[in-house]
């Protein structure tokens, strides 16, 4: 079964083909970082028309890449959320184009559904991850907890009560100067720096509280930087590693601690802040000193990527789900839709 995802809920126009859920034959992703860094964050409108200037030549080389024709396809998968709604549009548009002309099966997906599924293209074998289990997923948008009880079946445990852990990265690189993305400019200084430095604030830290936030923390660096100015050198990496180990801390707490609750062996990490290998390192050691195994992507597919797409969406199909002509992006869409049940 061979399935095309199209990408294109923010600053990413990506489209790839991946073989029965796990085998990657293409995964092409056209970058908008160059389009956004001026501003200091994406762009809604920019993000749209480079979307529409993209996504044609990105699907063509997705499938050129793959050697696969559209005729040979057996369905096509698109995020229809969450994200921006006229960037979520443009591969909305161009999927449901490519299903009427092939008559080939469309497939709506949730973007953090991608995300949950995206370890398992880097798996040797499926039996390795049990099909229940916690998820963390920490992107720019986003940062939750979610039990995942089987595929499809979600209950949420907690998200964060304002700013994403991404968002806190790009907005905390930019009040020190650093341009956008801030994710991997922070780490990459944070490697020179003390995360023992300044004793940054670890939000809601009650024992039970499985809730985020990272508006404190942000605050927290905006007030040392206004009482010591700007920093430069080594003391910016100190800044910067020490406000990464309190987002890693943070983190790492509230996973073991939903892990360990919810009695679960496993655990998936994803969206962009797992790119970060300081991040990915302290839940590696503090999972396996409780017995508890982690499956986190390689880097290039914590970002947003087509082939979580065709993934989740490949799950989707085999389930005999189909969406219709009347697809459509939504801005907001939650993991667990209403309708959906967890029988
Ligand atoms: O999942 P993603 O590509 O897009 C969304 O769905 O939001 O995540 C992008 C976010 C940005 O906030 C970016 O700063 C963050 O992921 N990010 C990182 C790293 N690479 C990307 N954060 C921390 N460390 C990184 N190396
Ligand atoms: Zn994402």
């Amino acid at each position: 079964m061979i399935v095309l995802g199209i990408e294109t809920s923010c600053d990413e126009t990506a489209a790839a083909l991946v073989r029965n859920g796990r085998t990657i034959l293409s995964n092409i992703v056209a970058s908008q970082i160059e389009v956004h860094r001026p501003y200091g964050g994406v762009v809604p409108e920019l993000a749209s028309r480079h979307h529409i200037r993209n996504i044609v030549p990105v699907v063509e080389e997705s499938l050129d890449q793959a050697k696969v024709t559209l005729d040979e396809l057996d369905g096509i998968a698109v995020t229809r959320g969450p994200g921006l709604v006229g960037a979520l549009l443009v591969g909305v548009q161009l999927a449901k184009s490519l299903s009427y002309v092939s008559g080939k099966p469309l497939i709506g997906v949730n973007h953090l559904e991608g995300h949950l599924v995206a370890p398992q293209l880097s798996l040797g074998s499926l039996e390795e991850l049990p099909a229940r289990h916690v998820a963390l997923l920490v992107s720019g948008g986003h940062t939750a907890l979610v039990l995942v009880e089987s595929f499809g079946c979600y209950r949420p445990l907690g998200a964060t009560r304002d700013d994403a852990a991404g968002e806190a990265f790009d907005k905390v690189a930019k009040l020190l100067g650093l341009g956008y993305p801030g994710g991997p400019i922070i780490e990459r200084l944070a490697e020179q720096g003390d995360a023992a430095a300044i004793a940054f604030p670890r939000g809601l830290r009650r024992r039970d509280e499985l809730d985020f936030s990272f508006s404190g923390l942000k605050t927290a660096v905006m007030n040392h930087v206004r009482r010591a100015g700007t920093p430069e050198g080594q003391a910016l990496n100190d800044v910067c590693a020490s406000f990464q180990q309190a987002v890693a801390d943070v983190l790492v707490r509230k996973t073991l601690r939903a892990a360990t609750d919810r009695r679960v062996k496993a655990v998936v990490a994803g969206g962009g802040v797992l790119a970060n290998q300081a991040i990915r390192d302290a839940l590696q050691r503090a999972l396996a000193a409780r017995d508890i195994a982690l499956f986190v992507p390689p880097i290039a597919l914590c970002t947003d990527n087509g082939a979580m797409i065709a993934a989740a969406g490949t799950l989707r199909l085999a389930r005999g789900e189909r969406s219709g002509m009347d697809l459509n992006a939504q801005a907001r869409l939650p993991l667990l839709r209403a309708e959906e049940s967890c029988e």
